[in-house]
């Protein structure tokens, strides 16, 4: 008995005739059809929530900003000022430009306006009542005979320097005063921000703080009591 040679010996596997190989049942993967992540309708949908999400922000952004409490010591809330930085009496007035007013050191006596001032510090709201143009102090000019007024270039309001009192222009009022704190370093702390708008008044010069510690800003009305003392005491000098 001869063994005869396999034909299919050399030949791959795969290849074989299957009738003499074992059947191998291979699995094909199918491919899974294509999904789109974001559909046109989330894109679109969420194009207009974006849309509708910013318009306030373009409508309100400015007003928010100026309005938001400031950290750090920046507008709207408690600015110090150093006592190196306080002008001396009667000098010109000094601009803080991080608390955005106007720090005057007044002498006693009676101002342009037409009301007496004890003397002391009284810092102005940079801000016009007008339309709110930052008003600067303008050392050179010249009104009533008198040099040195704060004057607002978009309109021509011209307030007194010893009080921020309008005497010329459109204003409704005059300056607006931040309260203030001297401390006993003799720096002194202002507070600052949109809440003290509408406070500025023909009384203002009676608002100077002494300079010295513990020393703050009158209230309003105790300086219309003043002014009505004042008042009472010229009838009673007139009547006599
Ligand atoms: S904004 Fe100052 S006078 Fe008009």
């Amino acid at each position: 008995m001869t063994d005869e040679p396999d034909p299919q010996a050399d030949l791959p596997q795969a290849t074989r005739d299957p009738s003499r190989s074992l059947a191998v049942d291979t699995p094909v993967a199918t491919p899974m059809p294509k999904r789109e992540l974001v559909t046109r309708r989330i894109f679109l949908l969420g194009g207009f929530w974006t849309a509708m999400a910013l318009i306030p922000v373009g409508l309100l952004g400015s007003s928010l900003d100026f309005m938001w409490p400031r950290g750090g010591g920046g507008f709207g809330g408690p600015i110090n000022v150093t006592p190196d930085r306080i002008p001396e009496e009667g000098a010109d007035p000094l601009n803080i430009v991080e608390g955005r007013f106007w720090l005057v050191n007044m002498e006693p006596g009676p101002t342009p306006s037409g009301v007496d001032t004890p003397g002391g510090l009284l810092a102005l709201y940079q801000k016009c009542p007008h339309l709110g143009c930052r008003i600067p102090y303008t050392a050179g000019f010249s009104f009533r005979d008198l040099k040195g007024w704060f004057r607002c270039p978009c309109h021509g309001s011209t307030y007194t320097k010893r009080g921020g009192v309008i005497l010329a222009g459109p204003a409704p009022r005059p300056m607006d005063v931040f309260p203030l704190l001297v401390n006993d370093d003799l720096s002194i702390t202002v507070q600052t921000g949109r809440d003290f708008e509408g406070t500025g008044s023909v009384l203002n010069p009676r608002l100077s703080t002494p300079w010295e510690p513990g020393a703050t800003t009158p209230e309003p009305g105790e300086a219309q009591s003043s002014d009505e003392g004042d008042e009472e005491e010229d009838e009673t000098q007139d009547s006599a």
